[in-house]
């Protein structure tokens, strides 16, 4: 028996999902979340999915903690449903920089997401860009990290790149800056990054390479607040750089991170829409600064090959 293949939102990102299925040529099913006086959440599946293969699209983004439990509680309607696999497609993972015990009495809460997901009845995870990727070693169910490196560099490689260097924002995107930089073919430069407390403020401390008669390109997994890539920003001025602009595949822009980056010496600002954003792009100076890439064709393929039974990480050969 061919299983069905279906695909759901929850309320984080209507609009990527509904990109998702326009790229797989499937409609969007149907569900309806009720938010009850007393704030509990009820998920209806509006339609059969008995024995379908469903992949429901639910990303982390504000309310973060609501985002969550709305996922959780539509798995649990769709196994209660029958259905016979469902993949959680969650580009951006919640809680994702929560991946350690770096200090005490802390919760590894990413791996907390990781037992829930599984509990409410996730058979295998579809996530984009992991901060670390280890994180898919807190799943028992599989987990393909699809990377948006591949969209991002076609996007640069239409530019000129003469006398550009990629500049990882801390030494824990050195590893992924290695992959842009093969495929852009550009030197790199590595900024050793530093957080005295829980206050969300980076320090650059050093620089490995020089940027000096340079334009850099920082790269980096996520911009929050804001507050490291205007450090780097800065401190890569101070080191001699022509030019800054950045890439990130995760637009979270939280706090003043958008006044931050309008109001910064910044070149171009590339991100992905593996968080809704566009909407945020409200003045044209925004909206010159900041370019979104559209990752829903790659999330489309993925899908499709999850479903076909054939290879992801093909994709990226
Ligand atoms: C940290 O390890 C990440 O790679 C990012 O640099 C960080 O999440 C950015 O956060 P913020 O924009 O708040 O400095």
């Amino acid at each position: 028996m061919v299983t069905k293949l279906k695909v759901f939102s929850g309320s984080s990102h209507p609009e990527l999902a509904q990109r998702i299925c326009d790229h797989l040529d499937v409609p969007l099913s149907k569900s309806e979340v009720v938010r009850f006086q007393n704030e509990n959440l009820m998920v209806k599946i509006q339609e059969n999915v008995r024995d379908c293969d469903v992949f429901v699209v639910q990303t982390s983004s504000p309310p973060v903690n609501e985002g969550i439990i709305e996922l959780l509680i539509m798995i649990d309607a769709l196994r209660s449903a029958s259905a016979a696999r469902i993949t959680a497609v969650i580009p951006y993972f919640p809680y994702c920089r929560s991946d350690k015990k770096d200090k005490p009495r802390i919760s590894i809460a990413a791996r907390l997401m990781a037992d829930l997901l599984q509990t409410a009845g996730a058979n295998r995870v579809l996530t984009m860009d992991l901060h670390s990727p280890q994180i898919q070693g807190f799943f028992r169910v599989p987990v393909d990290n699809l990377e948006a490196a591949p969209i991002i560099c076609d996007y640069y490689r239409e530019r000129d790149l003469s006398d550009f260097i990629l500049v990882a924002a801390d030494a824990g995107e050195a590893k992924e800056l290695g992959r842009y930089a093969n495929r852009l073919h550009l030197p790199i430069a590595i900024i050793d990054k530093r957080r005295y407390g829980d206050d969300d403020q980076a320090h650059a401390q050093h620089l490995i390479g020089t940027v000096r008669g340079k334009h850099a390109l920082i790269v980096d997994d996520e911009i929050a607040t804001g507050g490291t890539l205007l450090e780097a920003a800065a401190f890569l001025h101070k080191e001699g750089a022509l030019s800054v602009g950045a890439t990130a595949t995760h637009p979270v822009l939280c706090g003043h991170a958008l006044e931050r980056i309008a109001n910064s010496g910044l070149n171009e600002v590339v991100v992905c829409d593996s968080i809704a954003v566009s909407e945020r792009l409200n003045t044209p100076q925004l909206r010159e600064r900041i370019k979104v890439l559209s990752v829903s064709h790659l999330f489309a393929k993925a899908i499709r090959r999850i479903h076909d039974g054939d290879s992801i990480s093909s994709l990226f050969r």
